[in-house]
């Protein structure tokens, strides 16, 4: 599908900040590009996490929904929903992904426990460590799989495993449906399975291609593989906000429930408006819409296209959601490499994209769901495209450096 799938019904005007006010704001933001100011923006790659465009039909349900404080009607339907499509029998909702890390894990982490994984998102390791637990990655390179043969020889009796889904790596990498199997074989019955499926539909969708099978199907297959899955509805389910915990284990259900209560919200909300958890109910019917995910996955894809034709380095094979460049490939020579590209690609056009530490700096053109279109992407294109071929950056000296999550917050100024 080469062209937008849907109608635009409501259009917010893009910003144009003039080169001087680029230079000011970078200079405000100390050279980090998360410190940019949004209105002072052109086309923003930053993240595709909250940054969705939601439909008519997410709008029509959000204004009939109640604000009950406990037990409101869009609960009912949220579960059901949720139930219908991943098999598991008790569902939470929650306020975003790294609070379901934070609830599930303080629940079912021990401390001095290795936990195993194809690659995690920051903020899920830096919960897991918080917890005392010790993280161990084991992914196959080029691909979102976890390695099962160095998995073998380090598993035991009740071991647990988080299988991000796609993994984030290199803007989404897909974790095959053998992969999935293997794990849980692996495991047998004794040990714990935990996907985090923030992006499981973009996923199944690739692997419903590679494997001639139903999406539906392969999304039933994969969650029927685990034990707990926990989401944040900002990425693949349409939302701004939102998460989602299941799980199998009937106490453990009524633990999260006590600790949701604590640090969340009541249970039947989880921290979300009545209106949030309608607009996530809306989402489960749209998000498997073939028309939008071939869309949806081609833009990304040919995005990645364009820059690798025009010469930009890019990783292979591409992700789902996001093209990422190897910054030292793209500012060779050059200190916190991925930084100053990124700040060099906002002045050159007022295009920001995210900057990852992924086995050493990245730069991230992530791509929000329904929000551009082809022809501003391909704007996108040309603008990385001419900063690189100038070959010109920026020297930055790193003034502030945080514990952890360091990319987010780091601050420099001009060497
Ligand atoms: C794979 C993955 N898991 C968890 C999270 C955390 O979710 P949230 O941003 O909703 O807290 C993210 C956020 O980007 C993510 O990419």
């Amino acid at each position: 599908m080469e062209f937008e799938p849907f109608r635009i019904a409501a259009v917010s005007p893009l910003p144009f900040p003039t080169r001087k006010e680029r230079v000011q704001e970078l200079e405000r933001a100390e050279y980090n590009v998360f410190r940019l100011r949004s209105n002072l923006i052109t086309i923003d790659l930053v993240s595709d996490s909250g940054t969705g465009a939601m439909s008519q039909q997410q709008w029509q349900r959000m204004l009939l929904a109640d604000e009950s404080f406990a037990y409101q009607q869009s609960y009912d339907q949220l579960v059901a929903t949720v139930k219908g499509i991943t098999g598991l029998p008790y569902i939470l909702p929650i306020h975003q992904g790294r609070a379901a890390e934070n609830i599930l894990f303080s629940s079912v982490i021990k401390r001095e426990t290795r936990v195993y994984s194809n690659r995690l998102f920051s903020t899920t390791k830096a919960h897991l460590e918080r917890f005392g637990a010790k993280p161990v990655e084991l992914p196959v390179k080029g691909s979102g799989n976890i390695d099962l043969t160095r998995l073998r020889k380090r598993i035991g009796k009740g071991s647990i495993v988080i299988l991000s889904l796609t993994s984030n790596y290199h803007g989404g990498q897909v974790v095959t449906l053998d992969n999935i199997e293997g794990v849980r074989d692996l495991l047998g019955r004794g040990g714990l399975l935990i996907i985090d499926g923030s992006r499981f539909v973009e996923n199944a969708y690739r692997e419903s291609k590679r494997l001639g099978i139903g999406l539906k199907k392969v999304i039933k297959k994969t969650f029927s593989l685990c034990d707990i899955f926990y989401l944040s509805t900002k990425k693949d389910l349409l939302t701004n906000i939102g998460g989602l915990i299941g799980v199998r284990d009937h106490e453990l259900y009524q633990k999260l429930r006590e600790e949701l209560l604590l640090f969340e919200g009541f249970p039947t909300h989880g921290g979300l408006a009545g209106r949030d958890i309608a607009a996530i109910t809306q989402a489960f019917q749209e998000i498997t819409d073939e028309r939008y995910l071939a869309f949806r996955l081609g833009q990304v894809r040919r995005l990645g296209e364009r820059l690798k034709r025009a010469g930009v380095p890019v990783h292979e094979p591409f992700g789902c959601h996001a093209i990422t460049i190897p910054a030292e490939e793209y500012a060779p020579g050059i200190s916190y490499p991925g930084f100053s590209a990124a700040a060099q690609i906002y002045l050159d056009g007022g295009i920001r994209c995210g900057v990852f530490d992924e086995d050493g700096e990245v730069i991230r053109l992530a791509v929000p769901r329904r929000v551009y279109t082809e022809s501003q992407l391909c704007h996108v294109s040309r603008i990385v495209t001419q900063t690189y071929r100038k070959g010109r950056f920026l020297h930055l000296l790193p003034i502030y450096k945080p514990r952890r999550l360091s990319n987010f917050l780091l601050r420099f100024k001009i060497r």
